[in-house]
């Protein structure tokens, strides 16, 4: 059993969907084709370097062998594909893995400040991930947290303890990694930040918190090899497109299990960087059910009609409990899972009953392999529904602006 998507409760008229799908399959191709730009994740599963893994293999060994903390500095895809392996898998944590923090995703003093002290009582190592090697957030966490490393250790034996992920050739990043002899990985040039999980990036600092590396790539490959998958990344791609066309403006992506919040977060980027521009695109947005209920229930029930669910289900979780004769006769004797599922199916008929259309992807189990297959399948989807858009999925012109806006202010400081 993989992951399968169920768009029925989308109400798409079939001819809608007939057209959609005809022109996914040109997409496809050009994805396949190998000549556009950045789609170098495209055939990565299947083509993986295997002498590029086993480094990665034992470099995380080593990580494994030196630290209690490993603190992972990085912003947007520079670690989120990480961190939303590492919590989805947070019930299978591995006996002598370090502790992973990260840093560099934000501008808080107060945050890194905390971070310093956990830094002072572990054994600790850096691992400082940046594609083009010059972002603010990254470069200042890194710039910080490696003074105290100095401080600890004096330099050599910091430099040692200091990891990098990064372009081959370009970027500070890059110089300092050659000045002070870090071992390092490249970022393949024709990979973008998002789309880059099961390149070192991530593939480094998960090894190293004990995942499964291997798992996520067969996933990855299984999804990428499969014919069958083709038909499911389609029509949850063209569906999104025509939900647009629809006048939907937000794509709610829901979840039930607590593990699967950095999931989301990470879907987030996916599809507001590659989609977002031109005037078009979805605001991807996400909801923790059942929790969430309790505070945005009421506007996907009866609120603005711009939003469509993607609920992320998973078939078979980690755990489940027996609930006891204290929580009344309608629940005792059944199980929080039995209760949850219930849940589902429940929002699910009663949002469709509001008119919010609701697709549905089952998830079998939060295990590396599912979630390579995952992570491959979303970022095929992503790819489709912005060629459909005519957007250009693998860059992001609009962060610029921002940017540009701070160094102006920061030069006036
Ligand atoms: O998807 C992207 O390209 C971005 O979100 C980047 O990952 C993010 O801006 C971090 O960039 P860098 O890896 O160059 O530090």
């Amino acid at each position: 059993m993989d992951i399968r998507v169920d768009v029925r409760k989308c109400r798409i008229p079939e001819e809608a969907l007939k057209e959609g799908r005809a022109r996914a399959d040109g997409v496809l191709e050009r994805l396949w084709s190998g000549e556009e730009e950045f789609t170098g994740w495209v055939r990565l599963p299947m083509e993986f370097d295997r002498d590029e893994l086993e480094r990665i293999l034992r470099t995380a060994e080593r990580i494994r062998e030196q630290c209690r903390l490993l603190v992972v500095i990085g912003i947007g895809g520079s670690y989120l594909g990480t961190r939303a392996v590492l919590h989805a898998l947070a019930g299978r944590s591995v006996p002598g893995c370090p502790e992973i923090r990260y840093a560099g995703h934000h501008l808080s003093g107060t945050a890194h400040a905390e971070l310093l002290e956990e830094m002072e009582e572990k054994d600790t190592c850096l691992c400082v991930i940046s594609k083009s090697g010059t972002t603010t957030e990254s470069s200042i966490a890194f710039g910080i947290l490696k003074d105290a490393m100095i401080r600890k250790y004096g330099p050599e034996a910091a430099s040692a303890r200091i990891y990098a992920v990064t372009d081959r050739e370009k970027g500070i990043l890059r110089q300092e990694v050659r000045e002070e002899g870090y071992a390092a990985f490249d970022v393949p040039e024709n990979i973008g930040g998002r789309y880059s999980v099961l390149t070192a990036v991530g593939l480094l600092p998960l090894a190293a918190a004990g995942v499964d590396i291997r798992e996520l790539l067969r996933g990855a490959e299984a999804m990428a090899g499969d014919p069958l998958w083709d038909d499911e990344a389609v029509d949850y791609g063209v569906a999104r497109y025509q939900l647009m066309n629809a006048g939907k403006a937000v794509e709610v992506f829901e979840y039930y299990e607590p593990q699967l919040r950095y999931l989301a977060e990470w879907l987030k980027q996916l599809f507001g960087e590659s989609e977002g521009k031109e005037g078009k695109g979805l605001f991807p947005a996400s909801l923790q059910l059942t929790s969430d209920l309790h505070s945005m229930g009421q506007f996907l029930q009866e609120g603005s009609p711009i939003v469509f669910e993607t609920v992320l289900n998973v078939l078979r979780p980690d755990a489940d409990l027996e609930i006891p004769p204290s929580a009344g006769a309608l629940l005792a004797g059944k199980t929080m899972n039995q209760v949850n599922r219930i849940a589902v199916e429940a929002v699910i008929a009663a949002h469709e009953a509001a008119g919010v259309p609701v697709i549905r992807i089952d998830i079998p189990q939060l295990t590396a392999y599912y979630l390579g297959q995952l992570i491959y399948f979303f970022e095929t989807t992503c790819a489709i529904t912005a060629g459909l858009m005519g957007v250009n999925a693998f860059d992001q012109p609009g962060v610029e602006a921002y940017k540009a806006e701070m160094r102006r202010l920061l030069s006036e400081e």
